[in-house]
């Protein structure tokens, strides 16, 4: 029972010990996020604001193009920023939280755009944009946080460059994904152009026609790969389901305590029924499941735990 005992405690604590609200896994774009920000600062060689520095991804990312931009907030505030490649910034735009000065993360994600931001039913006709801001107060910092902004005036727009001919009888659609991979998905505002008011990763969209076609025109190549589910689907999926399995487990160890606690109390009250027959008339001692209790030699009938579980 005390070996039991020890046992049952160590597993508790280890329970008690384990990070539960850690399951939240990075996705491969969060991860892809942080390395980009690495590499776009590594480009700011002679800090000065307001000057757009190209960088060079890892060259296992090759496709991919990234910038960074440094600015005071308040000169982000009140004069934007009018031409940062595909965006334009206007005046009123707030980050949170507040830093004196931020970079201004940019990232065309080229051939990689449906890698790292698979969405089934939909096909890009332009790649994935992005456009993050981080804390400029340490040009060596990795894994930055983001900080998130959002225009209050005007919207930032984003002029798509590449774009792909709308197919026949498709709908182009402007797509954002928030930085937990959540799509929201708004009408153009005219040709190429598509508005937000916060930070996040943009493109074009149609809808996938899934019926085979005869058209002789085949699809572009891009189709998303079977990944299951958007980013944030995914990660939902595993929270949840890391939930229910630690839920369920943490129930089976209570119900394993409570009956390990009731056990020992019965063998008490049998311990105490021995003492005293010990003491009293003889009771001839007999063998129920693994518990001894005490038994009249003759009459009445022979006793029985009422419940004799085996864990
Ligand atoms: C590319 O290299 C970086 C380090 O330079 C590494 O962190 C990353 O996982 C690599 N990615 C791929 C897709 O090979
Ligand atoms: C994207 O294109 C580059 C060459 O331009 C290639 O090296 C890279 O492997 C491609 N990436 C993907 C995901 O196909
Ligand atoms: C900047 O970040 C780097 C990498 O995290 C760290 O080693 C360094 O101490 C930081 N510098 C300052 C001034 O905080
Ligand atoms: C999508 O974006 C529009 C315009 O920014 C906004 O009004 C709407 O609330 C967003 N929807 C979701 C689900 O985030």
């Amino acid at each position: 029972m005390g070996l039991q005992l020890r046992s049952l405690t160590m597993l508790l604590l280890l329970i008690w010990l384990l990070p539960w609200p850690i399951i939240e896994a990075q996705t491969p774009a969060r991860s892809l996020d942080a390395i980009l920000q690495d590499y776009a600062y590594r480009a700011i060689v002679r800090p000065r604001t307001g000057i757009t520095y190209d960088g060079l991804p890892p060259s296992n990312f090759s496709g991919i193009k990234i910038s960074a931009i440094r600015l005071r907030s308040g000169s982000l505030y009140t004069r934007g920023v009018p031409n940062y490649k595909e965006f334009t910034i206007p005046v009123g735009v707030i980050e949170q939280p507040y830093v004196e000065r931020l970079i201004l993360v940019y990232q065309n994600l080229g051939n990689w755009s449906t890698v790292y931001y698979p969405l089934p039913g939909y096909i890009y006709l332009s790649p994935i944009l992005g456009l993050l801001a981080y804390d400029a107060s340490n040009l060596s910092a990795k894994n930055l946080p983001e900080l998130p902004f959002h225009a209050t005036e005007e919207p930032i727009s984003i002029e798509f460059q590449q774009v792909k001919p709308v197919p026949d009888a498709s709908i182009a659609q402007c797509v954002r994904f928030d930085l937990n991979g959540q799509t929201n998905f708004t009408d153009l505002v005219s040709g190429r152009i598509c508005e937000t008011f916060k930070h996040g990763h943009f493109s074009i969209v149609v809808k996938s026609t899934t019926a085979p076609s005869p058209a002789p025109a085949p699809p572009p190549p891009q189709s998303p790969p079977p990944h299951g589910g958007g980013n944030g689907n995914g990660k939902r999926v595993w929270i949840i389901v890391g939930a229910v399995a630690g839920g369920i487990l943490l129930l089976v160890l209570l119900a394993l305590l409570i009956l390990w606690i009731w056990r020992l109390k019965k063998k008490k009250k049998m311990h105490k029924m021995e003492k005293a027959a010990d003491s009293g008339e003889a009771l001839q001692m007999t063998t129920v499941g693994n518990t001894k209790a005490p038994a009249a030699s003759t009459t009445r009938t022979q006793p029985t735990l009422e419940t004799e579980y085996v864990p």
